[in-house]
């Protein structure tokens, strides 16, 4: 992820979250060492994304999202199993997800990840529930 692609992913956000990430929040992301954002491109244009943070031997995604006209193509798919790639043997990988959103609990599920639990109003706009996933490679 470029500082360039930053203002093209602040617009992809805005279609796909009720709270999307502001472009100001993706260009710090381009200097947190920590942090990994895999894009999917088609020509130049950004189709989807997943980021993550590797913190103490646990990856933490922070978002994955596919533009609407761009979903069902296996294209989060894709990204996130090659966040799975990058992701060592014994690295553990969580995620929140909103309790309402099945087409990602499946997408996860896919993967191979679990419920863990349950953070109580953890979205706002609108509110509600969080459903912890996690997944161990061993
Ligand atoms: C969730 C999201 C990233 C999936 O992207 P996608 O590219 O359409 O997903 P894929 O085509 O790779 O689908 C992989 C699997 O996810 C599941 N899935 C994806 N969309 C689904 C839907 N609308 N309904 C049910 N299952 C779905 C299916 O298991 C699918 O496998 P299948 O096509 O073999 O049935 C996309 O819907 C999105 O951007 N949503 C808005 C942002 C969001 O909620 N992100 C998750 C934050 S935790």
């Amino acid at each position: 992820m470029t500082d360039a692609d930053c203002i093209e992913l602040a617009e992809l956000d805005k279609k796909c979250f009720s709270v999307p990430w502001s472009k100001q929040s993706f260009l710090e992301e381009t200097k947190n060492p920590l942090a990994i954002y895999l894009l999917a491109k088609d020509n130049g244009k950004i189709l989807g994304y997943c980021g993550f943070w590797r913190v103490s031997g646990e990856a933490q995604v922070t978002n994955i999202a596919v533009l609407p006209e761009y979903r069902r193509k296996g294209i989060a798919k894709a990204l996130a199993e090659e966040m799975l790639k990058i992701c060592t043997d014994d690295e553990q990988i969580v995620l929140e997800v909103r309790k309402s959103n099945s087409a990602a609990i499946s997408l996860y599920e896919q993967l191979g990840f679990i419920e863990a639990g349950v953070r109580k109003h953890f979205y706002h706009d609108p509110e509600e529930d969080g459903i912890t996933m996690l997944r161990r490679k061993i």
